[in-house]
């Protein structure tokens, strides 16, 4: 039977896996020890859109150096809960990042594909420094190596939704983050 605080989508049953006070300690963390590996510098950080925009808003506000913003947005997904295996840039960025620190803000890593498809455009720029930080990594999952400097969960490698994720579009909004039942 379905519990109050469940989300039923179709035949899929998501429940409760990380709620809003869990995300936000941890968020505050990430932008202290970010904000200490950056002293002195003022990094960019460029977010991985749709998924990322509310953890980077909430990671920037507790960053205590400057810093500027930009945004990607790739597609891989579609609207199915398994990749496409394809990621296509559907928006590039508009700042210069010629010797410029930047910091990739992503809010999952599954395979590592669109990491490293970030990892390769970057390739063609001149960035002085390159990080990612992730608010999640799916550890299992991944199929690409890539490094991810900064982790906030690493977690099941099951379909989550809430604090940005998606499914078919839906449940950015919600401030908790959902896993998907066995
Ligand atoms: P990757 O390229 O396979 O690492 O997948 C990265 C992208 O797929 C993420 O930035 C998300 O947009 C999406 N994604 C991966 N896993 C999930 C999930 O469990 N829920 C929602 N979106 C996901
Ligand atoms: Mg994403």
């Amino acid at each position: 039977m379905l519990q109050p605080n469940q989300i039923k989508i179709g035949s899929d049953i998501f429940v409760p896996f990380l709620n809003e006070d869990t995300i936000q300690k941890r968020v505050k963390e990430l932008a202290e020890e970010i904000s200490g590996d950056y002293a002195g510098i003022i990094p960019i950080f460029i977010g991985v859109l749709n998924g990322s925009f509310i953890f980077m808003s909430d990671l920037i506000k507790s960053v205590t150096i400057d810093c500027e913003i930009d945004f990607f947005k790739l597609s891989s997904y579609g609207d199915e809960k398994i990749s496409s295996g394809r990621v296509r840039l559907l928006k590039e960025l508009n700042c210069d990042v010629n010797e410029r620190d930047v910091i990739i803000v992503e809010d999952i890593v599954d395979s590592g594909l669109s990491v490293k498809f970030i990892e390769e455009l970057f390739s063609k720029k001149t960035p002085k420094s390159m990080k990612v930080v992730s608010l999640l990594v799916k550890p299992d999952s991944t199929k690409y190596d890539v490094k991810i400097d900064y982790i906030g969960f690493k977690i099941p490698s099951k379909f989550v939704i809430g604090y940005g994720l998606d499914y078919a579009q839906k449940y950015r909004n919600l401030r908790s983050i959902y896993i998907l039942k066995d």
